[in-house]
């Protein structure tokens, strides 16, 4: 962990959130700053008026993989990111990017034949655990793995109803494509074969560690 970079914002006011989504916003959709929508604020006007998800329009690969990297350049070790979205919606487009921003070896690729692959860190960091859960059946097959979450960043794709039993906070993403699937998926969705079309994203928060 390089000690300039800003990690786990304890008590760093603004809140841990609410950074990442003022970040994220600047690179998502033409370059905008504030392309984050849907800050929504808590309507009972808590304390500080913390973010509770944000949610933003990413028009093409590079873009995701921008976001990605805004995210990665914010996560350290502990921190847990749950990607849910439909195959070929951008998941790992957004880990790559994720993997370059943490400082990883790649490449980072689908997971498709291994159930979790770890990407060791260039930059004397935490390393990239990154999980494809689609053919786990349940959170104990996901617990076998025996992950250290304490000391990695665990990207979890397909992982939403799976990690619950085994975290207590996370950062939610999910990748929708407001135009449809488009045609029949094949079996290589790493091959390019997605048109480019904007995606929605949204991101929320769970638990402590990102308040
Ligand atoms: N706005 C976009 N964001 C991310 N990927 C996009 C976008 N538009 C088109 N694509 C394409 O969609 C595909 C996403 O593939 P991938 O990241 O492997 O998805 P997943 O891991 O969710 O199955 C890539 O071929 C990418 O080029
Ligand atoms: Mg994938």
């Amino acid at each position: 962990m390089s000690a300039a970079e800003p990690s786990h914002g304890a008590g760093a006011g603004v809140g841990r959130f609410a950074e990442l989504a003022a970040a994220v916003g600047a690179v998502a959709s033409s370059g905008a700053v504030g392309a984050v929508e849907s800050v929504g604020a808590d309507e009972a006007g808590a304390a500080a008026s913390a973010p509770v998800s944000a949610e933003l329009t990413v028009d093409d690969p590079e873009r995701m993989h921008a976001f990605g990297l805004e995210v990665g350049r914010r996560l350290g070790a502990g921190d847990l990111v749950l990607l849910a979205g439909d195959l070929g919606a951008g998941k790992t487009t957004f880990t790559r990017g994720l993997g370059e921003g943490l400082g990883v070896r790649g490449p980072v690729t689908s997971p498709t034949f291994v159930l979790a692959r770890t990407h060791p860190s260039l930059v004397g960091g935490a390393p990239l655990v990154h999980v494809d859960a689609y053919r786990l059946g349940s959170a104990l097959e996901l617990d076998d793995l025996d992950i250290d979450f304490e000391h990695a960043v665990v990207v979890v794709e397909w992982g939403a109803g799976l990690i619950e039993a085994l975290a207590d906070s996370w950062l939610s993403i999910t990748i929708d494509r407001p135009h449809g699937a488009g045609p029949a998926q094949d079996d290589e969705p790493d091959e390019g074969a997605e048109p480019v079309e904007p995606r929605r994203v949204s991101l929320t928060p769970v638990g402590g560690r990102w308040s």
